[in-house]
């Protein structure tokens, strides 16, 4: 059997994938295993012991990122990189980042029981935090890692009951002692579900990236004045949450008055004192904005700040919007995605040239070495949720364009 004959057990990989939705699984069949809590930590755990399994060399580094690694017969040569990353949404999906590190698992896996050698290293990588919920902003792992945060303001990042990245890194066990720190990467992968209903409807296998929206998130905090839910008259309140729920329909509403491709969403929202009998005084929620047209992006945030500013004068209550992080859109290596392309083609999959509206490790990778991303179907176009899924022979299709896209890059 010549390499090209090579092909992943797509039931193997199907197991894997069962195997980590147990960790953290919820009754309506989707996955809430939030960064650095001890669900995640169990995920660790499984995917180490994984590595383990094949012999790999096993890397933790000061962000808890875990690379495995394969060497090749050149070690001194740029490695070759895939992976995603094994933390969730509340009640997200058992594929989003899951289908990523366990389809580079199950590449290595085959080239291993293949006996293959590669002339490169292959490493395969759980990133981090990709998912930003817990910890914002997102990416914190692969971008510390790029060298585009710092390590110790990434430790300071507070979840909402105030605990610290750093704490609840220290507490699960996965601060490593490797520096997190980029290294010479030949080609990066990073293997996903689209996480939207394109690929479903012009009915392809494989999805082929040419890259990443950019992205602003904020937040805004609005001032009111607490008082008595029956005695204060309507003319005598001012109430914060009225003037939020003005304001996050001004932000569903931007995308349609400015056109494009933008898409602006408020996800997380708290009241305070959030009771059914107080006028509310202080509520914080969430501004997330997207375009892969960057400027275009930046003015859509300047007038949202500027229609809060609006709104909280009319009603007497004070905002506040702080961006607190953005990243431009990415392009990917026009080499890669030629490759992607051409893998599936002659695997004989169905592709499709497509934008990728979901934010990904490989945003941060693509900043400091080669990078493309390989996409497949999402049922319905829905991500984020529990009933994300996407069909196995889909799942078993992209390891396989996976596994030979790796082989290429670490035999060149
Ligand atoms: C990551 O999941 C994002 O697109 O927000
Ligand atoms: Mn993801
Ligand atoms: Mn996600």
């Amino acid at each position: 059997m010549g390499i090209k004959d090579l092909r992943v057990k797509g039931g193997r990989l199907r197991a894997t994938i069962e195997e980590l939705a147990r960790i953290g699984g919820t009754a309506g069949g989707g996955m809430h295993r939030l960064t650095l809590t001890e669900e995640d930590r169990q995920a660790r755990d499984r995917f180490v012991h994984w590595l383990r399994e094949l012999g790999l060399e096993i890397t933790i580094d000061e962000m808890g990122n875990i690379f495995g690694k394969r060497q090749g017969r050149n070690p001194q040569r740029a490695m070759v990189l895939s992976g995603s990353h094994l933390d969730t949404q509340p009640k997200g999906g058992r594929f989003d980042g899951i289908l990523g590190v366990t389809g580079a698992l199950e590449a290595l896996r085959t080239i291993h029981e293949n006996r293959i050698e590669t002339e490169r290293t292959i490493a395969i990588v759980n990133w981090t935090d990709e998912e930003g919920t817990r910890f914002a902003p997102a990416m914190l792992g692969s971008g510390v890692w790029a060298g585009h945060f710092d390590r110790d303001w990434a430790y300071s990042r507070a979840d909402v009951s105030g605990i610290r990245f750093g704490e609840a890194l220290e507490k699960i066990g996965y601060r490593g002692k490797a520096p997190a720190r980029k290294w010479p990467v030949h080609a990066y992968y990073e293997y996903h579900i689209e996480q939207g209903p394109v690929l479903e409807k012009v009915g392809k296998r494989i999805g082929v990236p040419r890259g990443i929206l950019g992205i602003t998130w904020s937040d805004a905090y609005v001032e009111g004045e607490a008082n008595q839910a029956g005695p204060t008259p309507m003319n005598a309140r001012r109430d914060a949450l009225v003037a939020a729920a003005e304001m996050i329909i001004r932000v569903n509403e931007l995308p349609a008055e400015m056109g494009g491709d933008l898409v602006a969403t408020v996800g997380e929202i708290q009241n305070s004192p959030n009771s059914r009998n107080i006028i509310p005084d202080r509520v914080r929620f969430t501004v997330d904005i997207r375009s892969w047209d960057d400027s275009f992006r930046n003015r859509a945030t300047e007038a949202i700040k500027k229609e809060f500013i609006q709104i909280s004068q009319k009603r007497g209550c004070p905002v506040k919007m702080e961006t607190i992080w953005e990243i431009s859109h990415t392009e990917f290596d026009s080499n890669l995605v030629g490759r992607v392309e051409k893998t599936a083609s002659q695997l004989g999959h169905s592709n499709y040239s497509m934008v990728s509206g979901a934010g990904h490790d490989a945003a941060y990778v693509c900043r400091v070495a080669p990078t493309a991303m390989i996409f497949v179907p999402s049922i319905g176009g829905r991500s984020h949720v529990e009933v994300e899924t996407t069909r196995w022979e889909d799942c078993e299709a992209g390891a396989n364009v996976l596994l030979h896209c790796l082989l290429q890059s670490a035999n060149e």
